[in-house]
């Protein structure tokens, strides 16, 4: 099933803008209450959707990698108002576009991988929303906006009422800037019960989101945020051992709040940091760092730069630099950064011996 998937997909790929417009035309006239649910302006970020939905039905056959994500991502789409018959209409446009863009490759068997595919996830992600009690979303207050350097901006909000997380999760965020524009940010701290969140933030080039949070969030602006996701965390029981933690960019900030959650604990297994970045200047929570670390014999941090020399740093690729340092062979391995930098890390660690299974990341995170 997975194979015919791919196989049809790739063959309509250099397609798939004119794919998602008709994809999208298509769910509009089955649904048409479905067009509320979408940004105003669709024509940067046409294929969003789609592009996720092609991303994860390509996974049908990592079902064990797959349906934890499945079910948080049900949970999280009650923030869309997504309701149960919006999955049938989105089912009838992908295979509607599906068809009339494979023509004559759009075979029986084509379409049965592509239908039991998508009914699997649909079903997956319905299932789970249809089961949580917990909100849709939470609304939070900005308390604080602060820059950390010219691009990047901690914002600490308060929400109203709890919302349940672990240290490494990543929540969906909507700013009053930018509406419908729903972004994953990771809390830099972990749960301390008053329902403080912090958050940093890098403003990407031409992104939509990120440079209004930036430079636009002011405090009293009010948040939407979706239900806590993620597979990456610590638990009590998983850390006898040592510790090794990969960090690139923003990607430090789920580490920073599992980093906060040990510094509460009584025991805490050696952990060693690295945090990468292309500059100096990239690494924005180095000083943090080093303090606690100054404060915590069980953290040791290691900065790794690409371009540009750190005291006591390593130049180089994460990648290139962790596992020059070692074979961490005997430890519990977190990575969090971009898909490129996750990917190329793990390769390089397997290839050194390090089990697939003592490596904890999140495996889809689809942007
Ligand atoms: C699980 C998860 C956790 C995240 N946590 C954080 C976090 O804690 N802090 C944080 O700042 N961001 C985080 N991000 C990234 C964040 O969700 C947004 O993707 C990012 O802020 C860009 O959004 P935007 O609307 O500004 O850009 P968009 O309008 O979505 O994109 C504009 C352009 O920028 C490119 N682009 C998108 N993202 C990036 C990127 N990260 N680097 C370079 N180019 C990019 C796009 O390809 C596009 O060309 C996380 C992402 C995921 C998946
Ligand atoms: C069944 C399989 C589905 C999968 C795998 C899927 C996956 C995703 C993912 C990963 C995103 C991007 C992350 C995010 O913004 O949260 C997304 C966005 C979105 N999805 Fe889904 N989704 C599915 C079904 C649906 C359905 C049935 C609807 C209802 C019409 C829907 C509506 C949306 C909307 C409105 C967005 C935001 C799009 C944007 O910002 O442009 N999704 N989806």
């Amino acid at each position: 099933m997975a194979r015919l998937i791919r196989e049809s997909f790739a063959a309509i790929e250099p397609k798939a803008d004119e794919l998602a417009q008709y994809f999208y035309g298509a769910l509009f006239v089955v649904a048409p209450d479905c067009r509320a649910l979408f940004p105003i302006a669709m024509t940067t970020q046409r294929n969003r959707l789609l592009r996720a939905l092609v991303y994860v039905v390509q996974m049908v056959d990592r079902p064990d990698d797959l349906a934890p994500f499945l079910r948080q991502l049900g949970r999280d789409h009650r923030k869309f108002a997504v309701v149960a018959r919006h999955y049938d209409a989105v089912g009838v446009a992908l295979i509607e576009a599906l068809k009339r863009f494979l023509k004559e490759k759009w075979t029986h068997e084509v379409e049965s991988a592509w239908t039991a595919a998508y009914g699997l996830i649909a079903k997956t992600m319905r299932e789970a929303a249809q089961a949580e009690t917990e909100p849709a979303a939470w609304t939070a207050t900005v308390i604080e906006h602060r820059r950390l350097t010219r691009d990047v901006a901690l914002v600490k909000v308060r929400t109203d009422g709890l919302l349940p997380y672990r240290a490494g999760g990543y929540v969906s965020v909507e700013v009053p800037q930018r509406p419908r524009f729903w972004r994953y940010l990771s809390p830099a701290n972990a749960p301390r019960g008053d329902g403080q969140l912090t958050f940093h933030v890098r403003a990407v080039p031409g992104g939509w989101v990120s440079g209004s949070i930036v430079s636009h969030t002011r405090p009293g602006d009010v948040w939407r945020i979706g239900p806590s996701m993620g597979m990456l965390n610590v638990r009590p029981t998983s850390a006898r051992r040592r510790l090794l933690m990969i960090g690139g960019g923003t990607g430090i900030t789920p580490l920073l709040a599992i980093l906060d959650d040990l510094s509460h604990w009584k025991r805490n297994p050696p952990v060693h940091l690295f945090f990468g970045g292309r500059r100096p200047d990239d690494l924005y929570a180095l000083d943090d760092l080093h303090r606690l670390a100054m404060a915590s014999s069980w953290l040791t941090v290691t900065p790794v730069t690409e371009e540009g020399a750190l005291a006591g740093g390593d130049r180089g690729t994460l990648a290139h630099a962790v596992t020059q340092r070692g074979t961490w062979r005997n430890h519990e391995v977190l990575v969090s950064g971009s898909p490129p930098m996750i990917q190329a890390t793990i390769a390089k660690l397997l290839a050194g011996g390090v089990e697939l299974e003592r490596i904890s990341y999140d495996p889809f995170t689809i942007d």
